[in-house]
């Protein structure tokens, strides 16, 4: 992937039909099985558009074009998933999607997650460290965070999907 064509804009309310048509796609769904219906959608997404939750969503860019998603939270303001997870405080979560499926395989979800990590999550200064979950049988999904500087940590079960995940984690 040549530098530089990858960007990042805010979420915004007229995004959620198209990122309802992308959580449909079999080779995302496969791997982000909530909020399946529009009105899922439009319940999940809403309240960060209106900055009535503090997650930070944003269309990935191609060049202009969304091609993806991606999405950035502390984790304890996720108690239940901090739990899970026992990573203490200062520790963002990152959450990404390539929706077009030809454009996968090829070093983007790579290119993207560094960028994300180093334009976004980290220009907050007090977050530490960086974390995602990524289902123990995504191998793509591990292996792109792999070679984004992640490290896998270790194994853990979330009672929320019934599914094994590993923890994959870029320290400041
Ligand atoms: C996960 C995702 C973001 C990764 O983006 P990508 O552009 O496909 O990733 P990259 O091409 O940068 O890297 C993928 C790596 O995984 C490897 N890979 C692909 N399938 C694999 C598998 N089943 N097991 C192990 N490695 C695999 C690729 O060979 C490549 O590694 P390499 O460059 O060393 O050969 C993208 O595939 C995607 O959106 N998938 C669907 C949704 C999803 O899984 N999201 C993640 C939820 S945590």
């Amino acid at each position: 992937m040549k530098a530089g064509r990858v960007g990042f804009r805010p979420l915004e309310a007229s995004d959620l039909r198209l990122l309802h048509e992308w959580l449909q796609r079999e080779h995302v769904g496969r791997w982000w099985t909530e909020h399946r219906t529009y009105a899922d959608v439009v319940a999940h997404y809403r309240p960060a558009i209106e900055g009535r939750d503090p997650t930070d969503h944003y269309l990935v860019l191609l060049d202009g074009r969304p091609i993806g998603f991606v999405e950035t939270y502390l984790v304890s303001d996720h108690p239940e998933y901090a739990r899970v997870v026992r990573v203490g405080d200062g520790v963002a979560g990152v959450d990404l999607f390539v929706a077009e499926e030809e454009l996968t395989g090829k070093g983007l979800g790579t290119e993207v997650l560094r960028a994300f990590v180093c334009d976004v999550v980290f220009a907050e200064p007090a977050t530490i460290a960086c974390v995602a979950g990524p289902d123990a049988r995504n191998g793509a999904s591990i292996r792109a965070f792999e070679k984004a500087g992640f490290q896998a940590v270790r194994e853990f079960h979330d009672p929320t999907d019934g599914r094994d995940h590993v923890l994959v984690r870029l320290d400041r």
